[in-house]
C-alpha cells in the first residue's frame, strides 16, 4: 500500500517490520537497524545475499558518534558539508551495529538522508534505519513510490511517498578508515565537490571477483533485457525496429519515437540523472528485443551515470 501516513509507518518500524521510503537518492527498504529480526526481512525480501552490507540511516550528525567508533576529522567535515544529503561514510562500527547489518565487516555505511518526512520519521524514532535499495537484488533502483510498488508491493506493507527522488543515483560512497579517503561508489554527490572539501581522492575501481561494495559488483542496476553502451549513434545496428534507446538529449529519426527516452533535452545533467532508472525501467518494459545507451558526458554526476550503464551493460 502507497501512501503518506507517516504514522503508520513508525508504528510499523517500530514493530519490527518493513517499509519503503523516499530519499532524495532513490527509495529504501527500511527496517529497525538494530534488530535482527527486522532486518533479516530486508534481505529475505531483496533476495539480497547476506554478504551484502546495508547502509545505516541516521538522523543527523550528531547521532554518528553513536555508530561509529572512530571519525577521523575528514569524516566529520563532509558529514558537517554535506547531510543531509547524498554521501555515504564508511567508517570503523560501534559494536551496537550487528554483524548482520555490516556483513560481518568492521565498518558500518552511514548517511542522513535529505528527505523531509524520512528525516522527520528518522527524527520521532529511537533507531536508526538500515535500507537498501528497495528492489530486487540487482535490478535498477526506484525512484517513485509505484517502482517499488510494482516489484516488491505483495511484500512490503507499506510505502511511505514522497514523490519522486529528487536526485535519482544511489549516495556515493566514501570510505574513510585510517587517514585514506576512497570512493567505493560513484552516486548522487559528485567526486569533484567531495574534492574541494577534503582533497584529492582515490577511486576504488570495481571488480567483479572481490567486491568491497557489492554495489561495485560489475554486473548491477540492471534492466532484464540485454543493454549494450554506444559512444556514437554509428554504432546502433542497422535493423531497428525491435530496438529501444537511451540517449543524452536527442532522438534519433530512425528510431520508432515510443522505443526512444531523452535524458535530458536540454543537457542538464541532473535532470538526466533524476530521470535515468526511469528511462531504463520505461525501456525495460516494451516488446524490444535490447536497449542501447548512450554514455552522457563523463564529469560531475555524469560520472555516475555512466558508472550505472556499465554495470547495466554487463
Ligand atoms: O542512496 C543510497 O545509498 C540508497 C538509499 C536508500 O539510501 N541506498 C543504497 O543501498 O543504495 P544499497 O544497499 O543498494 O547499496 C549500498 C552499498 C552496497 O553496495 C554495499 O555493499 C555498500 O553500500 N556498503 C554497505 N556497507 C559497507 C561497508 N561497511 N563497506 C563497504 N561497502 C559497504
Ligand atoms: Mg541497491
Amino acid at each position: 500500500m502507497i501512501g503518506k501516513n507517516l504514522e503508520k509507518a513508525r508504528e510499523l518500524l517500530r514493530a519490527g517490520a518493513l517499509v519503503a521510503l523516499p530519499t532524495e537518492t532513490v527509495y529504501g527498504l527500511a527496517a529497525n537497524a538494530l534488530d535482527i529480526e527486522a532486518v533479516l526481512k530486508i534481505f529475505e525480501v531483496k533476495q539480497r545475499p547476506t554478504f551484502d552490507p546495508l547502509i545505516v540511516h541516521l538522523s543527523g550528525v550528531d547521532q554518528l558518534a553513536y555508530y561509529a567508533n572512530s571519525i577521523p576529522e575528514k569524516a566529520q567535515i563532509l558529514a558537517e558539508k554535506f547531510w543531509p544529503g547524498p554521501l555515504t561514510l564508511v567508517l570503523p562500527k560501534k559494536q551496537i551495529i550487528p554483524d548482520l547489518v555490516s556483513s560481518g565487516l568492521d565498518t558500518v555505511a552511514l548517511r542522513v538522508p535529505r528527505q523531509a518526512l524520512t528525516l522527520e520519521l528518522l527524527q520521532s524514532l529511537d533507531f536508526p534505519l538500515a535500507a537498501p535499495s528497495a528492489n530486487p537484488f540487482g535490478y535498477i533502483s526506484p525512484t517513485r513510490p509505484q517502482h517499488v510498488a510494482d516489484q516488491l508491493g505483495d511484500v512490503v506493507p507499506y510505502i511511505l511517498d514522497g514523490g519522486p527522488s529528487e536526485i535519482g543515483l544511489e549516495s556515493t560512497i566514501l570510505s574513510l578508515e585510517g587517514d585514506q579517503a576512497k570512493v567505493l561508489r560513484f552516486g548522487g554527490l559528485s567526486v569533484e565537490a567531495l574534492e574541494k572539501a577534503i582533497g584529492t581522492l582515490t577511486i576504488q575501481q570495481y571488480s567483479s571477483s572481490r567486491p568491497q561494495a557489492p554495489g561495485m559488483l560489475s554486473s548491477h542496476y540492471a534492466p532484464r533485457k540485454p543493454l549494450q553502451i554506444i559512444r556514437d549513434r554509428a554504432e546502433l545496428p542497422v535493423n531497428k525496429a525491435k530496438l529501444g534507446a537511451l540517449f543524452f538529449s536527442e532522438k534519433d529519426e530512425h528510431l520508432p519515437d515510443e522505443h526512444q527516452f531523452i535524458l535530458s533535452s536540454n543537457r542538464d545533467i541532473k535532470e538526466a540523472a533524476r530521470r535515468l532508472f526511469a528511462g531504463l525501467r520505461y525501456l525495460d518494459s516494451l516488446e524490444i528485443e535490447g536497449i542501447y545507451a548512450e554514455v552522457v558526458p563523463d564529469e560531475g554526476l555524469g560520472r555516475a551515470i555512466n558508472d550505472r550503464l556499465k554495470r547495466a551493460a554487463h
